[in-house]
């Protein structure tokens, strides 16, 4: 099939790759001109595994482009996609003002009689179908045929390409037996289970779906808290409440709390809707109140023992808002950081793929940035393990005692294990895990 994606973020770009990669033929749209042109050249703007390869191949195969123009992008296609982003506003709504200009742009190069499928796969609010509905109808041509589906995406970063090749579920918001048609034509060759609903359910399924995804996180969490005030495991409370199946181990993993581009300004947008509609979701602001105590918590823990930060020396190890991307947006690192040197610390720190994204938004300036993990511990009072990289358990614990000027390790993320760490003579701090060692 033909069809074009518009806007070319993680979730647009990403999501063109894939559909190439199975066979169908896809235009990816941006404004952005300099974005386009490294891609028309082959630089791909983000870090995801494996997204390269599958660019280059489908490229090279005739199956994916990348241009500018809106028109030769609805021009080529039968099915056009949305994934535009939908920032949070300052009152924790969203910001559809770039859903609503591609809206109009569709409908400016609409034709008469040429049916097309414009498919919403940014995360939005429930009713925001109707609208992109109406404003393609009232700036469009007399005669332009189309449908409105929501088909909201659930691909993580950092495993983006598994996740959208190998999806636990489809889901396609429609009434249009014609939509609908194209739709499971379109996701036929990922052989995944197809869930049809309306337009209204289909956006609520996404922010539903994060929200209770995050209350998971802040349910472990302040479970965290009890564990760490009782003397009991997080780590074996999780394994032993994930065991039943009616609640699973996945999303159980006690740390800092969630960053990230989705959760935080997913579980806002919620509370802002519930809000609108009459029917305040107030759960969820207490996911949110867990989620940043539990960072508050994780200073004070440092502020007990290194008792002043003022000119401590401290190491921290990841920028990123998880393992495995590039992407520091609402990164909880980087909040502590910000923290950490506000209270007159000295930070050097390291992330495997996050530095230039740090140093091209000019965010923490004062903190030293420097190219290893063993490196950033150098000469540290204390190191903090901020994001889960798996390159950070890997790291000669030997070495990094010796490096540091006193072996003091938190561990935002339980990445290390506590016997060895105790073992080898650091003070070491994780999250819900019982000893703090004697360093
Ligand atoms: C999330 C959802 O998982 C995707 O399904 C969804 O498509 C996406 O948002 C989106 O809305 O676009 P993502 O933000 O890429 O994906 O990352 P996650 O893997 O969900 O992690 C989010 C945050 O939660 C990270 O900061 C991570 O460190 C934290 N986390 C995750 C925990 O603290 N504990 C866990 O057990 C799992």
């Amino acid at each position: 099939m033909d069809l074009s994606i518009i806007g070319s973020g993680y979730v647009g770009l990403v999501s063109g790759a894939c559909f190439a990669d199975v066979g169908h033929h896809v235009v990816c749209v941006d404004n952005n001109p300099q974005k386009i042109e490294a891609l028309q050249a082959g630089h791909i703007p983000i870090y995801e595994p494996g997204l390269e390869e599958v660019i280059q191949r489908n490229v090279a195969a005739g199956r994916l482009r990348f241009t500018n123009s809106t028109e030769d992008g609805v021009d080529h296609s039968e099915v056009v996609f949305i994934a535009v982003p939908t920032p949070p506003q300052a009152d924790g709504s969203v910001d559809l003002s770039y859903i609503e200009r591609v809206a109009r742009d569709i409908a400016a190069v609409l034709k008469p009689g040429q049916y097309r499928v414009v498919v919403d796969k940014s995360t939005v609010p429930v009713k925001t179908g109707d609208k992109v509905a109406e404003t393609i109808k009232r700036y469009g041509q007399k005669g332009a045929e189309f449908d409105v589906v929501s088909n909201p995406e659930f691909l993580r970063e950092g495993c983006a390409v598994s996740d959208l090749m190998k999806p636990d579920r489809i889901v396609v918001g429609s009434k249009s037996d014609r939509a609908l048609a194209l739709m499971q034509k379109l996701y036929q060759p990922f052989m995944a289970p197809i869930l049809v609903t309306d337009i209204n359910s289909a956006e609520l399924i996404k922010h539903a779906a994060n929200s209770f995804l995050a209350l998971k996180i802040s349910y472990i969490n302040a479970v965290s808290a009890i564990c760490e005030a009782s003397g009991a495991d997080v780590e074996k409370v999780a394994d032993g409440i994930g065991m039943d199946k009616r609640i699973g181990r996945n999303f159980l993993n006690a740390g800092l709390g969630y960053g990230g581009s989705c959760f935080p300004k997913d579980i806002a947008a919620f509370i802002a809707i519930s809000e609108q509609l009459g029917v305040p979701f107030t759960l969820l602001k207490e996911v949110q109140r867990i989620n940043q105590s539990q960072r508050e918590r994780f200073l004070k823990a440092m502020r007990d023992t290194l008792w002043i930060l003022r000119d401590k020396k401290i190491a921290v190890w990841g920028l990123t808002f998880k393992g495995d991307t590039d992407d520091i947006r609402s990164s909880v690192s980087i909040d502590l950081i910000a923290e950490l040197i506000k209270e007159g610390a000295h930070v050097t720190a390291y992330d495997p793929k996050g530095m230039d994204n740090v140093r091209n938004f000019k965010l923490i300036p004062e903190a030293k940035l420097v190219d290893s993990a063993l490196e950033a511990a150098q000469g540290a009072e204390a190191l903090v393990i901020a994001t889960e990289w798996h390159e950070f358990a890997q790291v000669d614990l030997s070495h990094l005692k010796e490096a540091m000027a006193s072996p003091m390790v938190f561990d935002g993320r339980n990445l290390l294990n506590p016997e060895t760490m105790n073992h080898l003579g650091f003070h070491y701090r994780s999250i819900g895990r019982p000893g703090a060692g004697k360093g």
